[in-house]
């Protein structure tokens, strides 16, 4: 088990992205309600902005609610939109003291009038915050996501105010929900899955790919700490060859 000590605080990635996953599997295992796994999961949710704080990671963001996920149960919606509001109510007060800056991505105006407005006043209070952006992906998809700025930038070809010679990779990124943001250089995902689950697709091309087998609500800072200790030990190459990096 990694110990902070471990880690070089130096070569910190910037942007640290999380596919929280299996709550549902966490409560089974105990013979309980899927919810209970998703409320379980807050203290694993603090214990990770915490810890990513103290370090000094700029971003961290976390995979709350997909565009798919509205396809669950309706009782498991509900208790997961309610969960969404009382914790950001009740958790505003640690984000102040720990000088962290609350963000979302995804289409909030999909979430029900409580959740929306709960979510707003946290941004507001916390907005000059300056230690860490803490983004939840609420009603986030990629695909979603790619798609309204495919339309926002067609509609201003469209007007003249755009030519087609100035798309570029800068123009595209500037309209997804993440404009402004670094790309995430690590990317976890908990509970032994495999896959991206349409998240941050344009976003993680470079991305380093961390998988644990831990389920979400038992995932805590020493395993945050292996997934950094591991992302230190890989040689990022960005195409080019070992030979180059090394002599840089
Ligand atoms: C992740 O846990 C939380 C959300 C997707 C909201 P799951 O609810 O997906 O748990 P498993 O994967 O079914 O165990
Ligand atoms: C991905 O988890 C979404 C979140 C963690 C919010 P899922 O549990 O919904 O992903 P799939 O359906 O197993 O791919
Ligand atoms: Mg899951």
């Amino acid at each position: 088990m990694a110990i902070k000590e471990d880690i070089q605080i130096s070569s910190l990635p910037a942007h640290i992205a999380v596919i929280m996953d299996g709550n549902g599997r966490w409560a089974k295992a105990q013979g309980k309600l899927r919810t209970f796994g998703h409320e379980s999961g807050v203290k694993a949710v603090r214990d990770t902005v915490e810890a990513c704080a103290e370090l000094g990671v700029s971003y961290l963001t976390l995979y709350a609610f997909s565009t798919e996920n509205w396809n669950r149960p309706k009782f498991e919606i509900n208790a997961l939109m309610t969960l969404l509001v009382s914790t950001i109510a009740g958790e505003t007060k640690t984000l102040m003291d720990n000088n962290i800056r609350l963000d979302t991505i995804g289409d909030t105006n999909a979430l029900p009038s409580k959740a929306r407005r709960e979510l707003e006043e946290a941004k507001k209070k916390t907005a000059s915050n300056t230690r860490m952006t803490l983004v939840l992906a609420l009603s986030y998809s990629s695909r979603w996501e790619i798609t309204k700025a495919v339309k926002e930038i067609s509609e201003k070809v469209k007007s003249g105010d755009l030519s087609p010679e100035n798309v570029n990779e800068q123009l595209i990124a500037s309209h997804l929900n993440t404009a402004g943001m670094p790309d995430p250089e690590l990317l976890i995902r908990t509970s032994g899955e495999h896959r991206i689950s349409n998240f941050l697709l344009w976003q993680i091309s470079y991305a380093e790919l961390y998988f644990t087998d831990k389920l979400w609500p038992d995932f805590r800072r020493e395993d945050l700490y292996d997934a950094i200790i591991s992302f230190q030990q890989r040689e990022r190459r960005f195409g080019k060859t070992s030979e180059q990096i090394k002599t840089v």
